[in-house]
């Protein structure tokens, strides 16, 4: 890996590895989203994710990442949390849910981070029209990409969709650059304007994860250092995929076999139309 100012321009080889570790997290997120029903808490998704990663001898990313150390293994954000949600062991899913569930294990040295939302029950409408959004939020990011293009190109094409749909986009968080490091350079805001920020280069590789509030833009952060919600209380939703950057577009790490990252549905809603 060429690395400048802790950019990450991966080689073809550091790529295939990539898409190895982004191939067995979008695994590991399908199988949890099937899990995803009335009753089930988030400490027993928490619990699922281990014992998936034991089977493997792989680790999850976020456990004890950070300071304070991040707790469980896997973050699950419901309904007004926006990202970081701590998986708790008393916190049952209810029908009318949303929940947000973002994984990051590491697969021979290299980090796969996806994150989908999913419906608990049927959704109301507001919530399905939130979560549509986001995935097509995503999509029109994922569009931007390509070498020569800049990365204030995605936050344009993100926040002019997202706002036209009269929702917001989160500013608090915002996407990174990923490879042997969980969180590294460039900087990805899901807001901004085209034509600014870095020039995309082939081999460059970050996420894109929109947070998208049905409300407004503005988060807090509970007293566990960690929970992100809306300050308004508004449903929160949000997708990400690890990306990689190619002269002519963009090539999509975090997929299952025969994923098509462009179809109209993401994960979190096929996933309901199976079970
Ligand atoms: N996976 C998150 C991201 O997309 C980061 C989670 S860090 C944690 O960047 F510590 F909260 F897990
Ligand atoms: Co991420
Ligand atoms: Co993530």
């Amino acid at each position: 890996m060429r690395q400048r100012r802790n950019l990450e321009i991966l080689s073809d080889s550091e790529i295939e590895k990539m898409r190895n570790a982004g191939r067995e997290a979008a695994g590991l997120l399908a199988e949890l989203g099937r899990r995803v029903e009335p009753g089930v808490t988030t400490g027993e998704l928490d619990d699922y994710a281990v014992e998936w990663a034991e089977e493997r001898g792989v680790e999850h990313a976020p456990h004890e990442y950070g300071d304070p150390p991040f707790p469980r293994s896997i973050c699950t954000s419901v309904n007004e949390v926006v990202c970081h949600g701590i998986p708790k062991d008393d916190q049952t899913l209810e029908a009318g849910d949303l929940v947000s569930i973002d994984v990051t294990p590491i697969i021979d040295g290299f980090h796969g981070d996806t994150c989908a939302t999913f419906f608990v029950g049927e959704p109301s409408d507001e919530a399905r029209r939130l979560v549509e959004v986001t995935a097509e939020a995503l999509r029109r990011g994922m569009k931007q990409v390509r070498a020569g293009k800049r990365i204030g190109d995605i936050g344009a094409a993100i926040q002019n969709y997202v706002e036209a749909e009269d929702m917001s986009v989160v500013r608090d968080f915002i996407g990174h650059g990923i490879g042997r490091k969980f969180h590294a350079a460039p900087q990805v805001p899901h807001f901004g304007k085209f034509n600014t920020g870095m020039r995309m280069r082939p081999g460059m590789c970050f996420t894109i994860e929109p947070m998208v509030n049905a409300g407004n833009y503005p988060t807090h952060v509970l007293s566990d250092e960690w929970t992100a919600v809306t300050q308004d209380n508004s449903l929160s939703a949000q997708f990400e995929h690890t990306i990689v950057v190619t002269r002519d577009g963009v090539d999509v790490m975090t997929l299952t076999d025969g994923q098509d990252p462009f179809s109209e549905s993401p994960a979190g809603v096929i996933s309901l139309d199976d079970s």
